[in-house]
């Protein structure tokens, strides 16, 4: 099993990343230390790293700072030595690569090699560093009704966003192939939980259900995905840092897929429950849009390589992460104060403008 004192964490004031750092410094044995390297787009939200100097301290420093930036990410791996790398900083969201992709094809893949580039130099000048990559589901393109994704799909993206997560998975299996850096990398399905930004369909449709807004189900809403807890893919990340095999790449997913319109029918079932909100009203703000042009029809993830190899599973049924999540963001309406945020309100009115 590997030991680190230092990991540089990517893009770890958002999502999965912030949740990343909890699992870690909160679940785990590790003594360490984790720097928090983001550049604080509109997917960061401030409250998100205040939480973090509260709660952590010194055991997690937040350096804002842009990873396409050379000599930002040089400088950080001067002043704080990692022996590891967790990269999850991207532009995430699907929609948003399909209004403009500059800025993933920038973020994604010129940054992923910024860190490759830094990890490669420090290990000629005899650091060694254990590199994992976080990687989507979506690089391998679209299922039909039925088959899985395994480590040994053929990539296939179709959105901007898919395929610059392509190609940083590929500039990893180079820099791991040529320059024996030592890599993993993970393909992980949808997650949902906590501190998730309110664009992404899950909370998104918590948030108008509580905010009496229609609840926008793009096309006929066929459409498949697999979902899993952000805690879950936390752990299953931990795992991999630690005992995966370097070179290797890991599929996780919660082997639980949801039909959109399903999922959406079920999120306003729990919020009346929980919320105390009439199911017909809920109901009755489900809306049918426009499709997102290049729709994957269904994604579902083979994960049994990490759960006879690394001994995980998904420890959250769906049912409790559910309630969960949706009574998280009751209990943490001051969190989503950032939807106020102007970039937030344009790039909604954009999108809906796309689907009418
Ligand atoms: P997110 O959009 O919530 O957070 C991304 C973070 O990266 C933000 O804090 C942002 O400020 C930061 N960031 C963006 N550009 C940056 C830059 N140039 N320099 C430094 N920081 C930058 O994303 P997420 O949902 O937490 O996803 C994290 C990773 O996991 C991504 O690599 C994504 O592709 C992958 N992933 C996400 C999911 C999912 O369901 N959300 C599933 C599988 C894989
Ligand atoms: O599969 C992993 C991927 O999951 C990650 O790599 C991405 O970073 C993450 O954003 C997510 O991508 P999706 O496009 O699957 O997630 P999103 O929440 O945007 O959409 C989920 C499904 O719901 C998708 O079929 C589109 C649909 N949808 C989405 C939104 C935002 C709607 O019907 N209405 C909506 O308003």
């Amino acid at each position: 099993m590997r030991k680190f004192e230092t990991i540089l964490v990517t893009g770890g004031a958002g999502f999965i990343g912030h949740n990343f750092i909890r699992h870690v410094l909160l679940e785990t044995q590790f003594s360490g230390k984790i720097i928090n390297l983001d550049k604080m787009t509109y997917a960061a939200n401030p409250a998100t790293v205040k939480e973090q100097k509260e709660l952590f301290g010194e055991r997690c420093e937040v350096v804002v700072g842009d990873i396409c930036d050379e000599e930002t990410v040089k400088a950080c791996f001067e002043k704080f030595a990692p022996d590891c790398v967790v990269h999850f900083a991207a532009e995430s969201h699907v929609d948003r690569s399909i209004l403009g992709p500059g800025e993933f094809i920038r973020t994604n893949i010129i940054g992923t090699y910024n860190l490759l580039e830094a990890t490669r130099f420090f290990k000629s000048s005899g650091k060694n560093i254990h590199f994992h990559h976080i990687s989507t589901d979506e690089v391998f393109g679209s299922l039909g009704e039925t088959g899985f994704f395994t480590e040994q799909t053929a990539y296939s993206p179709n959105s901007p966003y898919s395929a610059s997560k392509a190609s940083s998975d590929h500039l990893v299996r180079a820099y791991c192939h040529t320059y024996n850096l030592n890599t993993t990398v993970s393909n992980c399905s949808n997650n949902y939980g906590p501190y998730h930004f309110p664009e992404k369909m899950i909370p998104l449709m918590i948030h108008h259900c509580l905010e009496g807004k229609p609840l926008p189900v793009y096309g006929n809403g066929s459409q498949v995905r697999d979902w899993l807890y952000v805690s879950d893919h936390a752990e299953a990340i931990w795992k991999i840092i630690l005992s995966g095999t370097v070179g290797e790449t890991y599929n996780i997913g919660g082997e639980n897929e949801w039909k959109n319109i399903d999922l959406v029918e079920t999120i306003c079932e729990r919020v009346s429950l929980l919320a105390q909100i009439s199911l017909d009203k809920l109901k009755s703000q489900i809306t049918f849009v426009t499709d997102r042009p290049g729709h994957d029809q269904r994604y579902a993830i083979d994960c049994s390589k990490i759960k006879s190899e690394l001994e995980w599973k998904p420890r959250h049924s769906f049912n409790e992460g559910l309630d969960k999540t949706i009574q998280w963001y009751l209990d943490n309406k001051s969190w989503a104060s950032a939807l106020s945020s102007s970039d937030y309100q344009n790039w909604l009115q954009k999108n809906y403008a796309a689907r009418k």
